[in-house]
């Protein structure tokens, strides 16, 4: 019998005290070289194969593999060791450890209303809108005067205006509806616009009410322009957002700024004889909408004999809370990335 795996062993230990005994990585080489470089004992020993006899020569082989496959991990592990005390030693920090793992940087997530947002705005893109953006603070003009709501009239006290300045010319617009008329002043039709963004209103917060929130407005002006194209374009958008096609309904709705004017209901998305979220009534009120106001198309300079159009103003923050099932507005804007992790999403 052979006593050549006896000797495989020793071998094998023997080069793996040296690699343990190694103080610099010019030692760990010297050993590299000797074991495994031509001339070396692995080499020697796999040369050597081809002249056993048959029978031998299967575990010759396993064995100088072996060695070979335990040795380099043993190098690889000792030159690691080796470089990263080299390296602690370079710094000469007390107290720091370049082997440390380091703390995993946080990644951070797009709120859920700019995820909604970036949807509605590849949605409408596709319909040939363009994406207007308008001030936050804004010219009682636009806020208020253009969209048929003179000074005097009653529904300014349906929106608990900030006002800027002490003559309340400037005020923080109570709705994205502002830019259509700013949208009409710098375009000739056909107008396609959407317009999200952030709106403020002087209110006692609590889950439903919150000072500054979401809202989309959308505009479409062109010749023969019909609430049939309204009703489309609403179910197009409420397909986009849950994914299914949804029923909708139109009731007579006042806002000065559309005769006539709606309130847009969508029936429940979530489910089918009532809920807690339609309130048992299978409908929700989601989207005020209309014809453009001839008064409102003149401010914005279009010739309303010639030209009609539909706007609505989508609440956005609501649609994000029905979407994700956010039971407090407050949360919204909370800042918390407890809250807003929970809707992880990249780019
Ligand atoms: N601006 C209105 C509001 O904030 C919402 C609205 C209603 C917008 C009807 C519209 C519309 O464009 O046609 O209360």
């Amino acid at each position: 019998m052979s006593q050549q795996p006896v000797d495989h062993e020793v071998t094998l230990q023997s080069l793996l005290a040296r690699v343990a005994a190694a103080a610099t990585v010019e030692d760990l080489r010297a050993v590299a070289r000797e074991a495994l470089e031509q001339g070396g004992v692995v080499a020697t020993l796999l040369a050597s194969i081809p002249t056993l006899p048959g029978p031998e020569r299967k575990a010759a082989g396993q064995a100088a593999n072996r060695i070979k496959t335990e040795l380099q991990a043993a190098l690889d592990a000792k030159k690691a060791a080796l470089e990263a005390g080299a390296l602690l030693a370079s710094r000469h920090v007390e107290g720091f450890d370049p082997t440390l793992r380091a703390p995993r940087a946080e990644r951070g997530t797009l709120h859920p209303v700019t995820q909604v947002v970036r949807e509605l705005e590849d949605l409408f893109t596709s319909m040939g809108f363009e994406v207007l953006d308008g001030p936050e603070i804004e010219l009682d003009w636009y806020n208020f005067e253009a969209l048929n709501i003179p000074r005097d009239h009653p529904a300014r006290d349906m929106q608990d205006t900030f006002r800027c300045d002490p003559a309340g010319q400037l005020v923080l617009r109570t709705h994205t509806s502002p830019v259509q008329v700013r949208a009409m002043e710098t375009r000739r039709p056909p107008i396609r616009a959407i317009a999200p963004g952030k709106v403020f209103r002087q209110e006692t917060t609590d889950a439903s009410h919150e000072h500054t929130f979401h809202q989309m407005e959308g505009l479409v002006i062109d010749e023969d322009v019909s609430v049939g194209h309204l009703i489309h374009t609403m179910k197009t958008l409420l397909r986009g957002v849950f994914g299914k096609d949804i029923e909708v309904r139109l009731r007579p709705g006042y806002f000065p700024f559309v005769e006539p004017g709606f309130e847009l209901d969508a029936r429940c998305p979530f489910c089918k004889s009532g809920c807690s979220v339609c309130k048992q009534s299978t409908w929700i009120e989601l989207l005020p909408c209309g014809m453009v106001h001839e008064n409102v198309l003149k401010a914005g300079g279009i010739d309303p004999t010639r030209y009609s159009g539909f706007a609505f103003g989508l609440g956005l923050s609501r649609l994000v809370m029905l979407r994700y099932g956010i039971d407090d507005v407050r949360h919204l804007l909370s800042g918390d990335t407890r809250f807003l992790r929970q809707f992880h999403r990249i780019g």
